[in-house]
């Protein structure tokens, strides 16, 4: 199986993605999306952009490569009762089930930056965006002091190295390899944007809590603490995240951790 498949269907994103709504909502009214807008949300997970974008009358088209995540868009899309999204399995690095300039927004919130080829990413979306259309990203930011890269730093001091040739979906992060990557696929330079955003994970419980959300429900927390049972070091690798989440936390009581990103725009 297709080790990214299999790392995001590990578990269940559903229960981080739980905490995101309020900053998925709040980023997808900033769009301009308005009635018939043809909507790709790439990487959608189950839903937390892709939902709001059709709650505001927009056509929408979820993809995603968890197969159970895109059920669980569809079971949440359904209770809410609208037939304008649609959710399908794909992989970000190969849209060939979609013609060209189909979509009037391409949408991927923490989503196509995990795929593999990133020059291939960057292509397809580009291919499926009309001309006139845009195409917005969020990406984490390597190296920032924020919730996610640092869960990911952490994680990867406790996990062997990746596979040799392996390209950090972090770097969909620095604006020079965004650049890169959208200009080797047709985008001049003047077309591409980037700013720096806060997203807000807000949980009921306190951050030790969170932390086990976390552990046992996000797939590369959950191969982290597979890889530090090996060495016996669970409990350190539990420890460094209960500090770091305790750090980050901004709530008395519960659990509110802003975490920045790059917002890339792409005017195509
Ligand atoms: C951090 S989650 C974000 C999900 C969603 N966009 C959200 O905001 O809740 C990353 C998502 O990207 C999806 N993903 C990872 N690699 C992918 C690929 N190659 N093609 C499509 N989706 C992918 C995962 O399955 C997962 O749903």
């Amino acid at each position: 199986m297709n080790p990214n498949k299999q790392l995001w269907e590990k578990g269940d994103f559903t229960r981080i993605a739980e905490t995101m709504r309020e900053s998925g909502e709040a980023l997808v009214a900033d769009l301009g999306i308005g009635d018939g807008l043809q909507v790709l949300d790439l990487g959608c997970g189950d839903g937390t952009t892709a939902l709001p974008a059709a709650q505001r009358g927009a056509d929408v088209l979820g993809v995603d490569i968890a197969s159970n995540l895109i059920a669980a868009g569809k079971a949440r899309a359904e209770v809410l009762g609208l037939t304008n999204c649609e959710f399908e399995e794909g992989d970000a690095s190969d849209l060939h089930a979609i013609a060209d300039e189909r979509f009037d927004l391409v949408l991927t919130i923490f989503g196509a930056m995990f795929a593999s080829r990133p020059f291939d990413v960057a292509k397809e979306m580009v291919r499926v965006t009309k001309p006139g259309g845009r195409i917005v990203m969020g990406n984490w930011i390597p190296n920032d002091p924020t919730l996610v890269p640092q869960i990911l730093k952490i994680s990867s001091s406790y996990a062997p190295p990746p596979p040799e040739g392996f390209v950090s979906p972090m770097t969909w992060g620095v604006e020079d390899e965004v650049i890169e990557r959208f200009s080797s696929a047709g985008v001049p330079d003047e077309r591409i944007s980037c700013d720096r955003e806060t997203y807000t994970f807000n949980y009921p419980g306190p951050p030790s809590e969170f932390v086990g959300v976390f552990r046992n429900f996000y797939g590369p927390t959950m191969n982290a603490f597979e890889a530090a049972a090996g060495d016996g070091r669970e409990a350190d690798l539990h420890a460094d995240l209960e500090t770091l989440f305790n750090e980050q936390n901004t709530s008395d009581g519960a659990t509110s951790i802003p975490a920045n990103f790059l917002r890339v725009t792409v005017e195509r």
